[in-house]
């Protein structure tokens, strides 16, 4: 049986690790990523802001009282001349023994029902195009593709 529950800052350093224990397979994307960030002083300010963003929500999973999995994400500016109200999903994951058992999905539905009670009418995310496992997560989801982001050293 899974629940899914608010998180409070008091959650903070079991979020670092939650997070960490999820995100390795992220150097294998981004050849620029700092791995051991969610770990460092810098790593709990990221956390801390989304953990108390009055725009945003973060929401943790368990099994029983272990901690499995996380979703969070917040309103996004976007373009002036884009109509809708954005909702960005900033980050969700699945420790890896719980990948695969609907965890996720649960997250993404827990995380868009808060933003629809919000009034917000569209969702944003984006992900690394390596990333395949999330890709097809999100297209299942209904998430179709808008852009792609381009980079190189200068
Ligand atoms: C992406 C992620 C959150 C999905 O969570 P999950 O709990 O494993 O996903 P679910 O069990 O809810 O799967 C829902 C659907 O997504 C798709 N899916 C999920 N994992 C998949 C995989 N490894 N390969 C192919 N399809 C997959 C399937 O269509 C699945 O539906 P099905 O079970 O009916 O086939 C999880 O893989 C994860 O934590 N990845 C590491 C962190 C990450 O990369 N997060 C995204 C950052 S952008």
């Amino acid at each position: 049986m899974i629940t899914i529950k608010q998180a409070q800052i008091e959650d903070l350093k079991k979020v670092q690790k939650l997070n960490h224990r999820i995100m390795f397979r992220n150097k294998e994307f981004d050849p620029d990523i700092d791995i051991n960030f969610d770990l460092t002083e810098k790593g709990a300010d990221f956390f801390k802001v989304a953990l108390t963003n009055p725009d945003g929500c973060f929401f943790l999973a368990y099994h029983k009282d272990k901690l499995v999995g996380y979703a969070n994400g917040s309103k996004k500016e976007v373009y002036i001349f884009r109509k809708k109200k954005y909702f960005e999903v900033e980050n969700i994951g699945v420790i890896p023994e719980y990948k695969g058992k609907g965890i996720g999905t649960k997250l993404l539905k827990t995380l868009l029902n808060w933003a629809k009670r919000k009034g917000f009418n569209r969702a944003y995310l984006n992900c690394y195009i390596k990333n395949k496992e999330a890709l097809v997560f999100y297209k299942k989801h209904g998430f179709e593709k808008i852009d792609v982001s381009l980079e190189k050293d200068i």
